[in-house]
């Protein structure tokens, strides 16, 4: 077959995220219960040993080219560093990027950048002590914050941040943050809440929207659309503030959504290929690794994985299920 991850939309697969752990240190309640959830026992996940071998196998036989590590929260996993190391040193080098929760990362950016990490998203949602406790159920807000100037200072280019807006939670708070993140030269990106809770609490009506943000934003800045930067197959829409430089994005999974371009594929912790946040099945790659496929057999089975991915997340369409996986298990 083709070489590369394609899917008979035509759409090529060259942006991996791989989850290395379903366990968080947090709670956001967009994302899991305030008791947590059962965490996947151990045996189940793959080792650094096996994240190494099929990120490997994808740089060089399946034309990944960027290596994104998520989690859960993937600072909680003992072997990042060497796994990013180990990342870093396949041919052709992928670029590597990290999406945390920033806890742990004024420690962890020096030895990370040092290991070849190249860039990092780090979630924050609000700047008020007491509404991080009400929305993610910890009282961490510091080790967050202390978290992004290590970022910045350990020269992770770019620093951008992820903030989700719930409505009476946190969503007063859209202006306060474009400054926050301006002032501190963060890239700040607002994303529309997504059915991928655990709770399955999720209902449009709660939802703010990508409008609903400009909105917001428009109180405090003159948002122009960024019409210099092709956007590509991301999935923020950016906007030039107050005349640019700097830019805001927005990320609408749900009411603009961007699956036309998407070029993502994801393997969770325990090893299953999902080739969309939203898809119903996956593809068993740890039962084969363990079972002794070859390198070979292992990309005819990535490859045949990604080829049935669907046109879109179809949120609308009346017969939607949502995965039975929630968000912290699949990698954001
Ligand atoms: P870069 O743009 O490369 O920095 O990455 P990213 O924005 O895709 O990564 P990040 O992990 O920071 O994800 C931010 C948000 O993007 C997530 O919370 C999702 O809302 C959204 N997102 C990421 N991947 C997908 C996807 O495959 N489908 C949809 N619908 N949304 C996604
Ligand atoms: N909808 C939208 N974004 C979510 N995230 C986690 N759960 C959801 C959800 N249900 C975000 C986190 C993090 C990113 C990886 O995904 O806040 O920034
Ligand atoms: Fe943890 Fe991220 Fe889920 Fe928050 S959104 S509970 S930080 S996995």
């Amino acid at each position: 077959g083709a070489p590369v991850l394609v899917d008979t939309f035509g759409r090529t697969a060259t942006d991996l995220r791989v989850s290395l752990t379903d366990r968080c240190n947090l709670r956001c309640s967009y994302c899991m219960p305030p008791e947590g959830l059962d965490w996947l026992p151990k045996p189940e996940l793959l080792t650094d040993d096996e994240v190494v071998r099929l990120v490997g196998l994808a740089v060089r036989e399946l034309g990944v080219t960027e290596v994104r590590y998520t989690g859960g929260e993937p600072l909680l996993r003992r072997g990042l560093p060497g796994i990013v190391r180990r990342t870093a040193e396949l041919e052709p080098r992928p670029r590597i990027s990290l999406t945390t929760n920033g806890i742990g990362l004024d420690r962890l950016a020096g030895p990370l950048a040092e290991a070849g990490l190249d860039r990092v998203n780090v979630s924050l949602d609000t700047l008020d002590r007491d509404t991080f406790r009400r929305l993610a159920h910890r009282d961490r807000l510091d080790d967050v914050l202390a978290g992004l100037v290590a970022a910045r200072a350990a020269g992770l280019d770019p620093v951008k941040i992820n903030a989700v807006l719930l409505r009476g939670v946190n969503d007063h708070e859209a202006v306060l943050l474009l400054r926050f993140a301006l002032d501190h030269g963060y890239r700040l990106r607002f994303i529309e809440q997504m059915p991928l809770d655990a709770q399955h609490g999720w209902t449009r009506k709660d939802m703010i929207t990508a409008d609903e943000i400009l909105d917001r934003l428009a109180e405090g800045f003159t948002l122009a659309p960024d019409i210099e930067h092709d956007r590509g197959s991301a999935p923020a829409e950016t906007f030039t503030v107050d005349g640019g430089p700097a830019t805001v994005g927005v990320i609408g999974s749900v009411t603009r959504p961007f699956c036309g371009a998407c070029d993502r594929v994801r393997l969770t912790a325990d090893g299953q290929v999902r080739n969309c946040l939203f898809a119903v099945e996956e593809s068993d790659l740890r039962g084969a690794l363990r079972g002794g496929a070859t390198d070979a057999e292992l990309a005819d089975r990535w490859r045949k994985a990604v080829w049935v991915k669907r046109a879109g997340h179809g949120i609308d369409d009346p017969s939607f299920l949502q995965p039975s996986r929630p968000m912290s298990a699949i990698g954001g």
